[in-house]
């Protein structure tokens, strides 16, 4: 068993259109499928770390509401620890309005409690944080709470993986405290505040930042050459969840000591196999079929 992952984020659910064409501005269509599914990119994350056989406790917040129920329980049922959600009254727990055309989505989020996940709440769980070795944030929660936390984490040596979706800049201090971070090629130059070229911003974070490219793999800088990882050859079905995928998959196998390079490994295939099937959660592998194409080679 590897060291323990404690994951600070959003949990929404997902509502899911599937079409063949999509909306123009003023424009109604016919959509042909919908269905709901559980998300919100932490949640979605966590869920990939313990599928992968991660030692997993969620902090965030539900509303007191049929949602929230139904994705307290979805947590439990994945063997994750959900001792420290808050569930809040007053208040809807997160949606996420996602349309699926070709493959591709385009996601809208309604954050609801996911928003107080902040300073406060931050406050109150940081020295239960510390009882854990690896903790991983996401940017649908507010950016104070990584303010707050980071720095503290920081100090006591801890782990600390953002995935910085949606992308927002992150100041130096941030930047500085962070051990990995997982943006993709849309996110990694908002996030890093940076202008150059792809590898010109690589260069400037060896080891730490490592940038997912979809179906054209994923990138970093070893401190002496740009490392590509090149992505695996499925038949996509659903991209979504596909990054929150990696970032958890990428999660376990750091904190189960693996090199960087092997860590990415493990991420890309996890992500790989998670875009076979819609949804978010839905297509996320058990640790058995990510192992058996690692045996594959
Ligand atoms: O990354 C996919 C996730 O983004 C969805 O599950 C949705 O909830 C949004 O948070």
């Amino acid at each position: 068993m590897g060291k323990k992952i404690a994951v600070v984020g959003s949990i929404n659910m997902d509502y899911f259109i599937e079409c063949d064409q999509s909306p123009k501005s003023g424009e109604t269509i016919l959509g042909k499928n919908f269905f709901t599914s559980v998300g919100g990119k932490g949640a979605n994350q966590a869920v990939a770390a313990s599928r992968l056989g991660g030692k997993v406790s969620m902090f965030g917040s539900l509303g007191n509401d049929e949602h929230g129920k139904v994705l307290n329980s979805q947590l439990q049922k994945e063997n994750i620890n959900i001792n420290q959600l808050q569930l809040l009254n007053d208040i809807t727990t997160g949606a996420a309005f996602i349309q699926i055309f070709k493959g591709e989505n385009k996601i809208i989020v309604v954050p609801g409690a996911n928003e107080l996940t902040n300073r406060a709440y931050s406050q109150s769980i940081a020295s239960e944080l510390l009882n854990y070795d690896i903790i991983l944030f996401q940017l649908e929660i507010p950016i104070e709470t990584l303010e707050y936390l980071v720095p503290i984490l920081y100090k006591h040596n801890k782990i600390i993986i953002v995935n910085p979706a949606p992308a927002k800049k992150l100041g130096d201090e941030l930047l500085n405290c962070i051990t990995y971070l997982t943006p993709n090629e849309h996110e990694y130059s908002t996030v890093t505040n940076q202008t150059g070229s792809m590898n010109e911003v690589l260069f400037k974070f060896p080891n730490k930042l490592i940038i997912t490219c979809g179906n054209k793999g994923v990138l970093y800088f070893d401190g002496t050459t740009i490392v590509e990882v090149p992505a695996m050859m499925v038949d996509v079905v659903d991209t979504t969840g596909a990054g929150d995928t990696f970032t958890g998959a990428f999660t376990v196998a750091v904190s189960e000591g693996k090199s960087i390079e092997d860590c990415v490994r493990f991420g890309i295939i996890a992500a790989g196999l998670s875009v076979t099937k819609k949804g978010a959660q839905t297509g996320m592998p058990s640790i058995d079929e990510v192992a058996r194409i690692l045996k594959e080679g």
